[in-house]
């Protein structure tokens, strides 16, 4: 049953309008002053109001505002004087539902009051359909906040295992090395042999170095720095790399060749970063010829450099590498530089290319590669020949 709030001055107007309405089903509440209205309306927490605009004390249009005040969605009807047009825009300005003219005529009223009642209900389920909404949008965002972090953290689990199977993998590989090494060392002293002994001595070299090369990736992994720019030759830093490579590369029956740029002379830069950045470019492209299985081949590692001049963008320093190795795949080309991504089952440590790129970009630098299965690929690095005038290499 719905519950109705009448307010009216006039005692005998309160009385058929309660009689009538209530046989139409409505629970009735009457109030004689505005006052009262209000009073009633706060305590019974009612939606549907009647009330006339002429009355003493309170008005009608100001039990309306007081209303509204109180509960925007209450539905007020107000009662005018014959006429009184005036009173009824006023009303409907101040957010009444309708209005109806004295005398009262039943359909007129009945009307008035299915309409407000239809609002109320229309206003009832948008409410309940937008907490519901709400609450469903909250309850959705929490369960997706969730699955992400089970993702984050299972994602985190299976990095950090890759990571300590693929680095436990790769030290156990080093300390067989090294054991081979000290063994050969060991029988060439016991046997008199020194050719053993310089195969052994070289090994365990081999292998120290590679356990420094892990320690240096890791601590630079983890180390954010600038650059120590000093005044260098690139040429020489690459002579140097691939003096210390050519063996490797001989080994395996790799041509290592030197393409330089005589006009290529002095820059600044991270002497130890870039010797770092040609170090593993070089090494993965002696990898790639190893790893490739069309022996076929004659394999070659190419190293070139060159100073290009660009109208806008001033000098740059380009390193090129160049194999006709095993090339890669695109899956292979998406996870380049992902930390700890290695194809080299144990024999590598996924961590050259991350810090080949972080020390280029500590640079300002870029690296690009291109690539196809079987073909081989090409890492350039672009580099800025950022020179200080004053500087010369007698300086650094
Ligand atoms: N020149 C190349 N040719 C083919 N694949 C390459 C080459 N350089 C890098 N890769 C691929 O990128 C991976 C990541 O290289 P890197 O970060 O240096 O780690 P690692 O050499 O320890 O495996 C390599 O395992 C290899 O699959
Ligand atoms: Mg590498």
């Amino acid at each position: 049953m719905t519950k109705l709030l009448l307010i009216d001055d006039e005692r005998p107007i309160l009385e058929v309008l309660d009689l009538s309405l209530t046989s139409e089903g409505y629970e009735v509440i009457t109030a004689e002053s505005g006052h009262e209205g209000l009073k009633i309306f706060e305590e019974e927490n009612l939606k549907l109001v009647l009330t006339d605009i002429k009355m003493p004390g309170i008005d009608g249009i100001d039990v309306l505002k007081k209303i509204k005040a109180i509960d925007s969605e209450a539905e007020v009807i107000v009662v005018t004087g014959h006429g009184d047009m005036d009173s009824a825009i006023a009303a409907l300005q101040h957010g009444a539902s309708d209005f109806i003219t004295k005398p009262i005529r039943d359909e007129a009223l009945m009307l008035a009051l299915e309409r407000a009642e239809r609002k109320l209900s229309m206003t009832k389920q948008l409410k309940d359909y937008t907490e519901n909404l709400q609450q469903m949008v909250e309850r959705r965002t929490l369960e997706l906040k969730q699955a992400q972090e089970e993702l984050i953290r299972n994602e985190r689990l299976a990095t950090i295992g890759d990571t300590v199977a693929g680095l436990a993998h790769y030290i156990k590989n080093i300390l067989t090395g090294l054991r081979g090494g000290m063994y050969m060392v060991n029988t060439g002293m016991a046997r008199d042999k020194s050719y053993m002994l310089q195969e052994g001595w070289a090994m365990v070299q081999r292998n120290v170095e590679k356990v420094s090369g892990l320690v240096l990736d890791l601590l630079r992994y983890s180390r954010e720095r600038t650059p120590e720019r000093s005044v260098c030759r690139p040429n020489e830093i690459v002579s140097e790399v691939v003096e210390l490579l050519k063996d490797r590369a001989k080994e395996h029956h790799i041509e290592l060749k030197k393409v330089l740029d005589a006009d290529l002379k002095e820059a600044y830069l991270d002497r130890d970063g870039i010797h770092r950045v040609l170090l593993n470019l070089i090494s993965n492209a002696i990898d790639a010829c190893i790893y490739d299985t069309d022996t076929s081949k004659a394999w070659k590692v190419t190293v070139k450099t060159m100073l290009a001049t660009d109208a806008g963008s001033g000098e740059t320093i380009l390193f090129e590498v160049t194999d006709n190795g095993c090339g890669m795949t695109d899956e292979v080309k998406e996870k380049l530089f992902t930390k700890f991504f290695s194809t080299k089952a144990g024999r590598g440590t996924g961590l050259g290319l991350l810090n080949t790129q972080k020390i280029i970009y500590e640079h300002g630098g870029e690296i690009s590669v291109k690539s196809k299965v079987g073909e081989g690929a090409t890492f350039s690095v672009r580099l800025k020949r950022e020179m200080l005038e004053e500087l010369t290499i007698d300086d650094c």
